[in-house]
């Protein structure tokens, strides 16, 4: 398996009002293509500001991170956003999807942005593998929390990313609702051959992972 992301070294503080609050200590991550890994930790610990610098949304305050063979570090904010566009996708613990907008134009969205010619025809084909063909129509507001978590993840996918960044992406949903969306998470990780960084506090679900890291006061332990 060849290396698809690499941090090293990688320091992140927040300042508050003259408070410094290090996050993120000198810590070092390999990810390797096609890769599954859990992130677990205590809240607070800063797992979700680690996915934020490896979605390059923040920047770390030293250290390098290199994905797909790209130092994120080195790119301007137009690069980064197109970057972001062609290498990652996102799932949130809340879909974030748009409500006025039906679940195909949802999906849509990304190759939209990408002024892809194709675009409806490959989200019809993503709603189709993520089981919601019956619900391309719907605005979001009319789908339920499982359905929601499912167009998301549909949204993630359709860019056909290297890597999947998932942030407690069940952490709304109830135990069935869950596991189904996990499986799929997965099912479409093995189709896909993306990596998959998840965060979440559930033991069950990292424990389905190739590997399963833990934060502790801004490294892995
Ligand atoms: N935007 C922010 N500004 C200042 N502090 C923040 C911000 N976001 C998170 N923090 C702080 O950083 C630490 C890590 O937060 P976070 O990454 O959200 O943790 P986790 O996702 O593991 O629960 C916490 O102490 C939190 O209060
Ligand atoms: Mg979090």
């Amino acid at each position: 398996m060849s290396n698809l992301i690499s941090c090293r070294n990688i320091n992140y503080q927040y300042d508050d009002g003259g408070h410094h609050n290090q996050v993120i200590k000198n810590l070092n991550l390999e990810v390797d293509s096609g890769e599954t890994i859990a992130i677990l930790g205590q809240s607070g610990c800063g797992k979700s500001t680690l996915l934020n610098l490896l979605g390059g949304i923040d920047r770390p305050n030293s250290g390098q991170i290199i994905i797909n063979n790209t130092n994120i570090g080195s790119l301007n904010e137009e690069e980064i956003t197109k970057f972001r566009s062609n290498n990652l996708g996102f799932i949130y613990q809340f879909h974030h999807l748009l409500k006025d907008f039906s679940a195909l134009k949802n999906v849509m969205m990304p190759l939209l942005i990408q002024a892809d010619p194709l675009a409806e025809e490959k989200a019809m084909q993503m709603l189709v593998k993520v089981g919601l063909e019956s619900r391309v129509s719907h605005l979001s507001s009319e789908l339920s929390g499982g359905e929601r978590q499912r167009v998301a993840i549909a949204r993630a996918l359709i860019t056909q990313p290297k890597c999947l960044l998932a942030d407690e992406p069940t952490g709304s949903l109830d135990s069935k609702n869950a596991r189904e969306t996990l499986d799929l998470m997965m099912d479409l990780n093995q189709i896909h051959d993306n990596s998959l960084v998840i965060v979440t506090h559930d033991e069950k679900i990292a424990s389905k992972m190739q590997r399963v890291l833990v934060l502790e006061n801004g490294q892995f332990s």
